[in-house]
């Protein structure tokens, strides 16, 4: 089968590999119709997880169709139509029981966190979604079986793998409530969907920001938010505080240590190397008013020095964060979809080959073409 292969940093191939194939008795195995390519895959792009291995195959937004069922696989059959979260569970654990899927305690052997399709041993070992076919474990509880009378394409079905439930419990999980501001940093992908579910929770007030000019524009123009460049402000943090009379009472994070403003820190009067970037985080942490909420969506994976634990303590702030357990959204946002309630629609900017996805990474990795959201067809 052919598949977007890992080969180090800014390295990525379309190869033949082994295909796909059943392992455990409720396996499944699916023929990819459409996936995409996720910020979060950027993160192993840029050569941030030390644990991945040359020809590891990536990607972690799957659907498609049921190509073969494990003997004890009873809740698909071959031909379904089906959506994969991203995020490897097990359904009977103690956290999957509870809908906190992306810590299920059978989906990472390695260590004590969830597992994930395309992100490394250290995520569970799982081959990723970018290729012609997906092994699926867990088969009588990872799939969504999308309705055979459903008239929904295949473009806004795939983004209930990872990135519509992930924008949903990002605002969830930081307790947006109707009368708030909430600020959400980051306008791409999760960022610009974030914005979305924030209206949809009765947010009064979206602002959002971002230092990529064309991200901006497209979310003021779909979601009516008020944004800002950081980049033409002097003291950004100082800005927002002034215009919402003290800070926001919810701050999203969707950008994590890949932000902009990287390197040098200043740790008392000592400059200090950062190891890896707080500079959302700490964007974050200026930006929020008294008592308020800081989201982290965006992804940090490392330790940091300098992490201003006083300042938060002292202002009373809640620091929420992690994966988000995006398998029991499925079936709820799918209806959404169906209500009209919510269309990801505008952020998918390029549909190419799987054979182009070398170019892919790069336009969205060096915000190129206007890209925002990559869609792969194996
Ligand atoms: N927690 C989860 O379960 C989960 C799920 C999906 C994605 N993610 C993470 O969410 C983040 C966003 O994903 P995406 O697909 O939207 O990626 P993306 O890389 O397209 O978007 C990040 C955006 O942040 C902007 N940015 C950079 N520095 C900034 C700063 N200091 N302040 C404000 N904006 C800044 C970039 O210009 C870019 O537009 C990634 O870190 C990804 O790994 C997390
Ligand atoms: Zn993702
Ligand atoms: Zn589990």
């Amino acid at each position: 089968m052919k598949a977007v292969t890992y080969q180090g940093r800014h390295n990525i191939k379309v190869k033949e590999m082994k295909d796909a194939s059943l392992l455990r008795r409720d396996d499944i195995v699916i023929r990819v119709t459409t996936t995409a390519i996720c910020g979060s895959d950027l993160h192993l792009y840029n050569g941030e997880l030390r644990q991945m291995t040359d020809d590891y195959i990536i990607g972690h937004e799957p659907m498609g169709i049921v190509e073969e069922i494990g003997p004890e696989v009873s809740k698909v059959k071959k031909g379904d139509r089906v959506v994969i979260p991203f995020v490897v569970s097990c359904g009977k654990c103690l956290y999957c029981l509870n809908q906190l899927e992306s810590q299920c305690d059978y989906a990472n052997d390695a260590r004590d966190t969830g597992g994930f399709f395309g992100y490394s041993s250290a995520f569970g070992g799982f081959q990723g979604a970018q290729a012609e076919l997906l092994r699926v474990p867990y088969g009588n509880f990872m799939p969504f079986v999308i309705p055979p009378s459903a008239e929904i394409e295949d473009e806004k079905l795939l983004m209930l793998s990872d990135a519509l439930p992930t924008a949903l419990w990002s605002v969830e999980n930081a307790g947006v409530r109707p009368g708030d501001t909430v600020v959400v940093l980051g306008c791409g992908p999760i960022g610009l969907l974030t914005q979305k579910f924030a209206w949809l929770k009765g947010a009064e007030r979206v602002i959002a920001i971002d230092h990529v000019d064309y991200r901006l524009e497209h979310a003021k123009r779909t979601n009516l938010v008020e944004t800002y460049n950081f980049e033409s402000i002097k003291e950004i943090e100082g800005y927002i505080r002034e215009i919402t009379k003290g800070g926001a009472r919810v701050v999203i994070d969707c950008v994590g240590l890949d932000a902009k403003r990287k390197g040098l820190e200043m740790v008392g009067t000592l400059m200090m190397v950062q190891g890896g970037s707080l500079g959302a985080f700490r964007m974050a942490a200026g930006m929020v008013r008294k008592f308020g909420t800081i989201q982290l969506t965006g992804i940090y994976g490392l330790k940091y020095n300098a992490f201003p634990l006083g300042q938060l303590f002292e202002r009373n702030i809640t620091l929420k964060m992690g994966l988000a357990p995006v398998t029991h959204y499925i079936p709820v946002i799918y209806q959404m979809l169906k209500d009209g309630i919510i269309d990801p629609s505008d952020i998918i900017t390029h549909r190419l080959p799987i054979d182009k996805a070398p170019h892919a990474y790069d336009i969205f990795n060096e915000r190129k073409d206007g890209c925002i959201k990559v869609l792969l067809k194996p």
